[in-house]
């Protein structure tokens, strides 16, 4: 029996990835494309609670007033009928060849000025449908070329471009938040802001940083080789977790935009433990929309595309269930507390304890033995590791 979800889970899904027609550079289209209110009454009968969408998977590019109007009423409509909402908003500023040098860091000033024009009319957009988070994704905002691309004007372009937009949504008194995320290449050679920690540095010399946080997507921070779950733990201390992108990459190469849980499976496992029951006391540690940025593979029909849609959902909650049976089993706890996970939690020094008092402490020095750790105080992380594995494939 698999799991079904409820609204309460949170689900979303961006209309641009069950709408991915299958077009790769080296075949077009294998499938026809999908409409907007079709798509909205089938993410509602997946379980899904939001829709998300760039303008261009709404409206051409291109198109005129009146056809954008008529696109945002149909999708105004299927959302009434269904219950869904928009949590999060974004903009396509990388398929038009106008942004073919990107959008924000286009070398042409003329385009960065219509990239912003198109961002700002998006802005309003989510404001009316509600949307809390306006996710920023820099697909074309970089170069093959070093001699091609001033990165360092590069960065004061995106953050001019960012930080009037902050200004725009603080005038506006718009309840919205920018997320903005990483990916190391693809389509360009190199990409700006290509990992979490690039991102998080930037943010820091916004004028004003509380407006903006990350949207990581779990197959952008693969494709570098480095741990998901290490970047979320950090994104999490930092406050600056706003969304996030559900799933699935083999190792490093090319993003593959799998569905969550087809790839790599202890840190898909991780991962949910951790959003789920990384929290204070347990709970939750990140509340907002389970977004699934996935493609359904262009070998599917659409009968493909919703089973791949409900892969997903369906590999999430197995994952929410496997690790709550983690958490309850005494011997992980055994083990937990053996292996000292949340002693790293206690302050290292007493209170008010300084370099002064560390250093009178004979404890610390003098008196410790650190050879005592020669073929002895094994951690014991084997063992945990082997009890999550156990959990994992359903054994206990
Ligand atoms: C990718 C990216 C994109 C962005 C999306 C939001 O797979 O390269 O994830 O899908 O998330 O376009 O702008
Ligand atoms: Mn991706
Ligand atoms: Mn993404």
């Amino acid at each position: 029996m698999t799991p079904t979800a409820s609204r309460d889970d949170k689900f979303s899904f961006g209309l641009w990835t069950v709408g991915y027609n299958g077009t790769d550079p080296f075949g077009g289209p294998t499938r026809p494309p999908l409409d907007v209110v079709h798509v909205v009454e089938k993410l509602a009968e997946v379980g899904a609670y939001g829709l998300t969408f760039h303008d261009d998977d709404l409206f051409a590019f291109g198109s005129t007033d009146a056809e954008r109007q008529t696109q945002i009423e149909r999708l105004k409509g299927a959302l009434a009928d269904t219950g869904l909402i928009i949590p999060m908003v974004t903009t396509n500023l990388f398929s038009a060849p106008v942004f073919k040098d990107g959008g924000f860091t286009s070398n042409d000033r003329s385009v960065r000025r219509f990239a912003l024009r198109k961002v700002l009319r998006q802005v309003d957009l989510a404001a009316e449908l509600g949307a809390k988070t306006f996710v920023m994704w820099g697909g074309r905002e970089g170069a093959e070329y070093d001699t091609s691309k001033d990165i360092r004007a590069a960065l004061q372009r995106y953050r001019e471009a960012v930080n009037l937009l902050a200004q725009y949504v603080t005038d506006k008194k718009y309840d919205i938040k920018f997320a903005i995320e990483p990916k190391p290449n693809e389509p360009r050679g190199d990409i700006m802001l290509p990992t979490v920690g690039h991102a998080l540095a930037f943010i820091t010399t916004l004028e004003r940083p509380e407006m903006f946080g990350l949207n990581p997507e779990f197959g952008h921070e693969l494709m570098t080789g480095l741990n998901f779950v290490a970047a979320i733990q950090q994104l999490l201390e930092a406050g600056k977790l706003f969304h996030i992108d559900l799933n699935g990459q083999r190792g490093m190469k090319y993003d593959q935009d799998l569905a969550f849980g087809h790839a790599d499976l202890y840190q898909s496992f991780a991962l949910v433990d951790l959003i789920e029951h990384g929290g204070p006391n347990g709970g939750r540690s990140y509340d907002g929309p389970r977004h699934f940025d996935y493609k359904p593979s262009r070998t599917e029909d659409e009968t493909g595309v919703w089973e791949s849609a409900k892969a997903n959902i369906t590999n999430y909650l197995l994952l929410k269930e496997r690790s709550a049976a983690f958490r309850a089993d005494p011997e992980v706890q055994e083990a937990l507390a053996a292996a000292k996970v949340a002693e790293l939690s206690e302050p290292t020094l007493n209170p008010g304890e300084g370099y002064e008092q560390l250093l009178a402490d004979r404890t610390a020095w003098e008196d410790f033995d650190a050879k005592s750790y020669f073929g002895a105080k094994g951690y014991g992380f084997v063992r945990l590791q082997q009890l999550a594995t156990e959990h994992l494939l359903g054994a206990r």
